[in-house]
């Protein structure tokens, strides 16, 4: 009696532990067979040997050191050499001209590891999306980046520059130094709203700290640790973990973030249908376009679609830009002589006006080339990736096959010591046009390349010359000997202790 109450307890126990261990078994094998995969990939591409466990996870610790690293085995490994994140995920990190060509020239999707963990927050937005989605999406935007479009921007961006500058006032007159990237990013996503979505939000006059701004530090943090976190490229692991459930956080802060403007803007659609007002704003926004958009089926886009791409473009659309701006501003403090040929030359372009306007946008050739020369040393994007399809083949004969992950690293690229002759020394020189002719096209590449490139490059170059020659009018930009910004990849590139720099007033403008 006893016994057989008990047995079938006993031997359901063994069958959950004979389970488990083949569930075990069966992962092992299965990263066995997929590392076996990477090594035979990777076999023409000698690299920096890895830990069997942890590959070259360890070697990047986030200290402000880890871009360095990228370039050091740059010089050791020609052309490409692979990294390991964790046992079985190879990445063929490729840092040469014409192999980034190679893989930039295709539509190849971009890599399933580091995308998807932005999927639970952008959704499957124009960065992640692939194949006919991805065109058909990408075709329906590119109309929001015409020149039309931007043109109203200029005034737009001008005035968010204006409130950050005066909120800069205090710092100018203490000459103290301050922080400028947490500044930069509020001005950005003021511009932002403001320009895509016809938000006016007052985020860079609200007093603490913008939620949304810090769920999307945190949330970049989060997707940069997944990555590293081997046990987190587990859906239920990263799930259970404390990281997923802050994860989870800041996506719904995100979220309502975005489906706020998305809910207020059908509120004034709806308002104006009924009232028969046909349009009182005074330009197409990036929403319209989204909200209006129809195929040959007359088939609008779906509210989660709609979602993704705003999330995508709240995102892309302001963090890139103060990523941007800042090392902008950095990068001019360390070099006041060439600040100061751009303060002349804006003083010039404006001629005595108080702002810039859309027609003194090309009349700042050298603040054009100031800014080009910060992007090639501080990427705002310093990596991107692919997953092959089918096989590539690099104009050296080595192929590597369907399946592979590919790292573009931006970064290496503009650190290219013979396209680059003593690439850490801010010259904007490089950037005349008899200088850009010769040279491949692929050796600056700070929005990528191809039709896979950034839609609002020419979005981006316009907020970062308006930013600019606003602020050179207005203050001298001035290092601070006592803080020097420590670069950190994540997703976007920031400093592990800030952007510091001080600031004096410009005299009688
Ligand atoms: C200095 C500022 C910026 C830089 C350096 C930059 C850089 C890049 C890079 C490198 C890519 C390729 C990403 C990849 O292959 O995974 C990209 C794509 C993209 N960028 Fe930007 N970006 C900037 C500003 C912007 C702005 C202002 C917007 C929107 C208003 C934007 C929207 C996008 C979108 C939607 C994509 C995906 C395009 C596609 O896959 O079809 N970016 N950007
Ligand atoms: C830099 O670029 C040149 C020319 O495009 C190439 O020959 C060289 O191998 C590159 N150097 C590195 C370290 O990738
Ligand atoms: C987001 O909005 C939903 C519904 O409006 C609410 O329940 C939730 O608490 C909000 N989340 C955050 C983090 O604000």
């Amino acid at each position: 009696m006893l016994l057989y109450g008990i047995s079938p307890f006993v031997l359901s126990v063994n069958h959950v532990f004979a389970l488990i261990f083949l569930a075990c078994l069966l992962t092992v094998v299965k990263l066995l067979i997929v590392r076996r995969k990477g090594v035979k990939t990777m076999e023409r591409f000698p690299g920096p040997p890895a830990h069997w466990l942890f590959g070259h996870v360890k070697e990047f610790r986030q200290d402000g050191h880890d871009l360095e690293k990228i370039v050091k085995w740059m010089e050791l490994y020609q052309f490409a050499f692979p990294l390991w994140f964790g046992p079985s995920l190879a990445v063929l990190n490729i840092h040469h001209p014409s192999y980034v060509k190679t893989i930039l020239t295709t539509t190849e999707p971009k890599d399933d590891y580091a995308y998807k963990f932005f999927i639970p927050w952008l959704g499957d937005g124009l960065l992640v999306s692939t194949g006919q989605k991805w065109f058909r999406h990408r075709r329906l935007l590119t109309p929001g980046f015409h020149y039309d479009v931007l043109k109203p921007y200029v005034k737009l961006i001008s005035d968010s520059t204006k409130v950050m500058l005066d909120k800069w006032e205090v710092h100018s007159r203490s000459e103290e130094s301050f922080e400028l990237f947490k500044h930069v990013s509020l001005m950005t996503l003021d511009s932002i709203m403001k320009c895509a979505f016809s938000c006016n939000s007052n985020c860079q006059t609200d007093s603490g700290t913008n939620p949304y701004i810090q769920a999307v530090f945190d949330l970049c943090h989060l997707v940069n640790l997944r990555f590293r976190v081997f046990p987190y490229h587990s859906k239920a692991i990263f799930h259970l973990s404390p990281h997923g459930y802050r994860f989870r956080k800041a996506a719904s802060i995100a979220h309502n973030h975005t489906a706020e403007v998305i809910r207020k803007r059908k509120e004034v659609l709806k308002m104006e249908e009924e009232q028969g007002i046909v349009k009182n704003r005074r330009y197409l926004d990036f929403l319209d376009i989204l909200l209006s958009a129809r195929d040959e089926h007359q088939q609008g886009l779906s509210d989660e679609d709609i979602r993704a791409e705003v999330d995508t473009f709240m995102f892309e659309g302001h963090d890139t830009t103060a990523s941007g701006i800042s090392w902008i501003f950095y990068n001019l403090a360390c070099n006041p002589e060439h600040q100061e040929k751009c303060r002349q030359e804006i003083q010039q372009a404006l001629d005595g006006k108080a702002t810039l306007e859309w027609e003194d946008l090309n009349k700042i050739p050298y603040t054009t080339m100031c800014i080009k020369e910060s992007l090639r040393l501080h990427p705002p994007v310093p990596g991107i990736s692919r997953k092959l399809t089918k096989p590539l083949t690099f104009f050296d004969g080595r192929t590597v096959p369907e399946g592979c992950t590919i790292g573009v690293s931006i970064y290496g690229i503009h650190m290219n010591s013979t396209v680059w002759e003593n690439p850490y020394k801010f010259d904007p020189l490089r950037f005349l046009p008899e200088n850009v002719a010769n040279r491949s096209p692929h050796a600056f590449v700070p929005f990528s390349a191809g039709p896979r490139n950034c839609i609002g490059q020419n979005f981006a170059m316009n907020e970062m010359k308006v930013a600019v020659a606003l602020t050179l009018k207005r203050y001298y930009l001035i290092k601070d000997p006592d803080h020097t910004p420590k670069m950190i990849p994540q997703v976007v590139l920031r400093s592990l202790n800030g952007i510091h720099i001080k600031i004096k007033p410009v005299e009688n403008d």
